[in-house]
């Protein structure tokens, strides 16, 4: 079985990668292997529609890896209202194959002030647009629930680690190899 975790967040210190950081430890832990893709790292070229676009050897890298995974762990940060631009940008590359009874599982990392759940909305609506399983569980993670070492406090992690967990028994329920 192979997992995606995706972090949507084009910042350097990012609270999505810590939050995507520990749920591939989490993962780790309990024996499951994910791949975590930082797109604050492996940035992708605005999509254009473009064949010499898909050539590019990081799209191509990101097409391969969302075309492998059996699920998608996706955390987004809370800009305006929305998921980033990155993550749009990086989704929009992807058509319906890639999601196609694929679990989703989504988290969020927010401002504070009960912000988040915009984003995971505007989230849901996409990965339903391209046809992907989206667990009715979610979590958000905002700037409060970090301690001064990055770490997610004990009251959310427990939070974040149930969904982890049933978002990867379904994938490997519904895995093909
Ligand atoms: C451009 C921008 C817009 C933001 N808008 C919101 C918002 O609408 N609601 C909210 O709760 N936090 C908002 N924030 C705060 C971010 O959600 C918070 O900084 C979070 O840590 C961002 O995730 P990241 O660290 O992974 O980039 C915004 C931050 C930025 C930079």
């Amino acid at each position: 079985m192979n997992l995606l975790i995706i972090s949507g967040s084009p910042r350097k210190q990012s609270n999505s990668l810590r939050i995507a950081q520990a749920a591939a430890s989490f993962l780790n832990q309990s024996g499951t292997s994910a791949e975590l893709w930082d797109l604050q790292q492996r940035p992708l070229p605005i999509y254009d529609g473009d064949e010499s676009t898909y050539q590019q050897p990081e799209v191509a890298a990101w097409l391969k890896s969302a075309s492998q995974a059996d699920g998608f762990f996706i955390v987004t940060p809370e800009y305006h209202n929305g998921m980033s631009g990155a993550l749009k940008n990086a989704l929009d590359f992807l058509g319906g194959s890639y999601f196609q009874k694929k679990p989703v599982a989504l988290a969020c990392a927010a401002g504070g002030g009960k912000g988040g759940i915009n984003a995971l909305n505007n989230l849901r609506l996409v990965i339903r647009g391209v046809g992907g399983l989206v667990l009715a569980e979610q979590c958000i993670v905002d700037k409060n629930d970090f301690d001064e070492h990055g770490r997610i406090s004990p009251e959310v992690l427990p939070r974040l680690e149930q969904l982890l967990t049933e978002w990867a028994t379904l994938s490997r329920l519904l895995a093909k190899k």
